[in-house]
């Protein structure tokens, strides 16, 4: 019998299975990147970080609610460039390819956490243009086409790593994605927390001290499924598909919608860590039920049926 393949390639970074942990649950101190490699990820993706440091928003900052699910507003919490060079130094031990997610206001923050990325020898970089609760950049310059555009340009014009985009749910997605494509980007991430929040309505106040955040798991991968498929189905770019990955089944729908690697982030904090090694095993037992070889073979099947 021959062996089910799993390796795969995003934006030229070969990968052995599709399975990376998701920008954020865990992810910008050098033990962090121990933590991460431990889960059995095919590649370590690091928190966002932006130019200067940021406190982050007072707690609560995370709150568990129904559907296995989360809302988060923890406000992009990081120290800034200094931490860069640390936490990919230690991610790197492992042999494992290294993305460091980057977020800012400018193209110019992007530029200075990418460079810095670049120099202490990550193999490629995530722009954050996705955040629904970080004022002044995020979602704001996601849902802007010619905004996304510039971000890009000037971050790929300046380092030779691939740049991944990050983008969310806008109504304006597939038009972003298409920008962030011809400025440079090699690959794009699919989606970020969707813009939500709770009520309590015994002490009439929101769940959040910012108020508003960012709805991620089981409930959102519907949504998930839906722009990797929207945007393939336009663009055939290379995807890495986000939102509510518990399962191996979460993780298929992603591929077959368009997906060529997948993050998981909210179930890590459900299910633990176990769940990435879960998750592969079970993408192997599907090719073989399904009599396929490779994962390759399937990337974006559904769109032909
Ligand atoms: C607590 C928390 C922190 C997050 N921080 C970041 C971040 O720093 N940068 C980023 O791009 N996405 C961040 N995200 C979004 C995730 O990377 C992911 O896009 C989203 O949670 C959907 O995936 P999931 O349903 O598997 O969690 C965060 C999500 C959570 C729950």
């Amino acid at each position: 019998m021959f062996s089910r393949n799993l390796r795969t390639a995003v934006a030229g970074v070969v990968l052995a299975h599709p399975v990376m942990n998701a920008s954020g649950i865990l992810g910008y101190l050098p033990e962090h990147a121990d933590t991460m490699a431990s889960w059995g990820v095919s590649a370590i993706v690091s928190k966002t970080f932006t130019k200067e440091p940021r406190k982050g928003y007072d707690p609560p900052i995370v709150v568990k609610i129904g559907c296995q699910s989360l809302l988060n507003a923890v406000g992009l919490s990081n120290p800034g460039l200094d931490g860069v060079g640390g936490f990919v130094r230690s991610a790197r031990k492992y042999g494992l390819p290294v993305i460091v997610s980057a977020g800012g206001s400018r193209p110019s923050d992007f530029v200075d956490v990418a460079v810095a990325a670049e120099e202490a020898g990550a193999s490629g970089v995530e722009l954050n243009l996705s955040c629904p609760h970080f004022e002044g950049g995020g979602i704001e310059l996601g849902r802007d086409p010619a905004a996304v555009f510039s971000v890009v340009r000037e971050v790929a014009s300046v380092i030779r790593i691939p740049v991944l985009a990050k983008l969310g749910l806008s109504d304006r997605l597939v038009s972003s994605s298409s920008r962030a494509l011809e400025a440079g980007a090699r690959a794009l991430t699919l989606i970020n927390t969707v813009r939500a929040m709770r009520i309590d309505v015994y002490s009439l106040k929101p769940l959040l001290s910012n108020v508003y955040g960012g709805l991620s798991g089981r409930s959102i991968h519907p949504v998930a499924v839906w722009a990797v498929y929207s945007v393939y189905r336009e663009t055939s770019a290379d995807i890495v598909g986000v939102g509510g990955v518990f399962t191996w089944e979460d993780a298929a729908e992603l591929v077959v919608a368009g997906a060529r690697a997948v993050q998981v982030g909210t179930a890590l904090i459900y299910r633990g860590p176990r769940v990435v090694q879960g998750i592969v095993r079970g993408l192997r037992s599907w090719l073989r039920a399904i009599g396929r070889s490779s994962i390759e073979e399937v990337v974006g099947a559904a769109q032909r049926s």
